[in-house]
């Protein structure tokens, strides 16, 4: 049975991680969520005081913190320094200092490396933005996860609320188009569709319906 590298890739609120997780389930893979990664690096820099824009002081805390996912009865959480920052990492403030300090070439260089020593082997999924266009433009399955800007925004609303966190909807709206933006207009390794990923568009299908698509891309492959 071979062990494929499947590259998830899309903007913010699309289904990658929900799909991720359930793609990587079915087929027995170990899931990486690499925006968690550049999520851990931001919250350690606003925990240190390091400016998003001080792109040195970035890459040496890229090298002196300790990131892991951890996965306990189907349960997937992320660690830094041996906390469990799962639930710090993703409030809307963390979400856009993330898309700063993503910028930086230096820190995407750091997680690019963890993320091919975490994926080399194979038998993994991989999301997030620059997975088949520069982690693994090698992956032997390439997705790319899009809906329009309200259903992606009402999603992460929603998410956001049933942690019990106080949003407004057009502001999420707001904040996720402006994220998106940030990341597709930035200089290194900008969200992209690469030409050869199968493009799903989310915004009318069930998260069933979308999981049904990708495996039988899968299934094709194996
Ligand atoms: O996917 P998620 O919303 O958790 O990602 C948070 C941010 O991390 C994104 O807005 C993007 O700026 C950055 N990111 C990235 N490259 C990835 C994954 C995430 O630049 N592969």
């Amino acid at each position: 049975n071979s062990k494929l590298i499947i590259a998830i890739d899309g903007p913010s609120g699309a289904g990658k991680s929900t799909l991720s997780r359930l793609l990587s389930q079915q087929l027995n893979y170990i899931n990486i969520d690499t925006g968690a990664m550049y999520r851990a690096v931001a919250l350690a820099a606003s925990r240190e005081g390091i400016d998003s824009e001080d792109c040195q002081g970035l890459e040496a805390l890229c090298h002196r913190i300790e990131i892991h996912f951890q996965r306990e009865n189907g349960h997937e959480s992320v660690w830094l320094n041996g906390e469990d920052v799962s639930e710090a990492i993703r409030t809307p403030q963390m979400s856009l200092l993330t898309s700063k300090i993503a910028a930086c070439a230096e820190v995407r260089q750091a997680m690019v490396r963890l993320q091919r020593q975490m994926g080399k082997a194979g038998g993994v999924v991989l999301e997030g933005r620059d997975i088949g266009s520069v982690v693994f433009p090698q992956a032997e399955v390439k997705f790319y996860l899009e809906a329009s800007a309200q259903a992606r925004g009402q999603r992460r609303y929603d998410e956001l609320v049933a942690k019990g966190l106080e949003v407004d909807l057009q502001q999420t709206i707001h904040e996720v188009e402006a994220r998106d933006a940030a990341d597709s207009a930035r200089e290194h390794a900008p969200l992209l569709r690469p030409e050869d990923a199968v493009a799903i568009d989310s915004t009318a299908l069930t998260i069933d319906q979308v999981l049904e698509k990708m495996m039988v891309v899968v299934s094709q492959r194996l």
